[in-house]
């Protein structure tokens, strides 16, 4: 495809990429995390703004340079993700949740450092609120919704029951247990599904994947249309 094309695909489209893990914390000093290094939404969300589209990134905690010309929203916890989602979404032509939101949040947060005691420590959890499933609920009829599935087991069902529940056009399975996929890596191995079509892609960059995603996107755009 011609570059000129890859630039005008997006072009006056509204993007919202949610990106990186969520740091939920325990006391002043700690906090509960998991290895997303951003990597997959910092691509799409570079990718969809070479495609010529309007692009917010809202980012947990990474490591990672905002990409140019992107409008950020860095975050710490999944309740801080959710607030900025809510007061981002509406406008929205297309909403990419790649971020690895934490699914519990310690109940209390010690206002003081949790001293050493006993041999074993036990923390009570709670339901942090699903922002996919929200924006599910909520979807406008002009938007796409893609979502990410995470999985070591049983990819294509579970990946296939998120799209069905949480009311998505589009999820981008992931198996963690292969290699070259997965969190720190620079490529991925992905398995598009939507409501009636999978597709395993070959490993690619996560830029080639970003670029790839946005381009079914365009296509399930293009079926609305009709
Ligand atoms: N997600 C979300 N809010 C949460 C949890 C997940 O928006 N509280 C989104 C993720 O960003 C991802 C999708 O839901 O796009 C699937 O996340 P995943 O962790 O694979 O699935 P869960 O529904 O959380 O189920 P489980 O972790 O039990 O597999
Ligand atoms: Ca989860």
């Amino acid at each position: 495809e011609s570059l000129l094309q890859e630039e005008n695909l997006l072009k006056g489209k509204k993007v919202l990429v949610t990106a990186g893990p969520t740091q939920e914390a325990l006391d002043p000093v700690r906090f509960i995390t998991n290895h997303s290094s951003g990597k997959m939404g910092y691509e799409i969300a570079r990718a969809a703004r070479n495609m010529g589209a309007d692009v917010t990134l809202i980012s947990g905690p990474v490591a990672l340079d905002a990409p140019a010309d992107v409008h950020m929203i860095p975050i710490i916890s999944a309740n801080d993700m959710f607030t900025a989602v809510k007061e981002n979404y509406k406008d929205m032509d297309i909403i990419i949740k790649a971020a690895a939101v934490g699914d519990y949040r310690p109940q209390i947060i010690a206002e003081n450092k949790i001293k050493k005691q006993g041999d074993t420590l036990e923390i009570k959890f709670v339901k942090n609120p699903d922002i996919l499933a929200y924006l599910g609920e909520h979807k406008k009829e002009h938007q796409v919704i893609c979502g990410f599935a995470m999985e070591t087991q049983n990819l294509i069902e579970n990946a296939k029951e998120k799209l069905m529940k949480k009311n998505c056009d589009m999820i981008i399975a992931n198996n963690l247990k292969v290699e070259g996929a997965g969190f720190q890596t620079d490529t991925n191995v992905a398995t598009i599904i939507k409501k009636d079509t999978i597709e395993t892609l070959d490993k690619m960059s996560k830029y080639d994947l970003g670029k790839t995603i946005l381009h079914h996107i365009c296509d399930i755009m293009d079926e609305k249309k009709g």
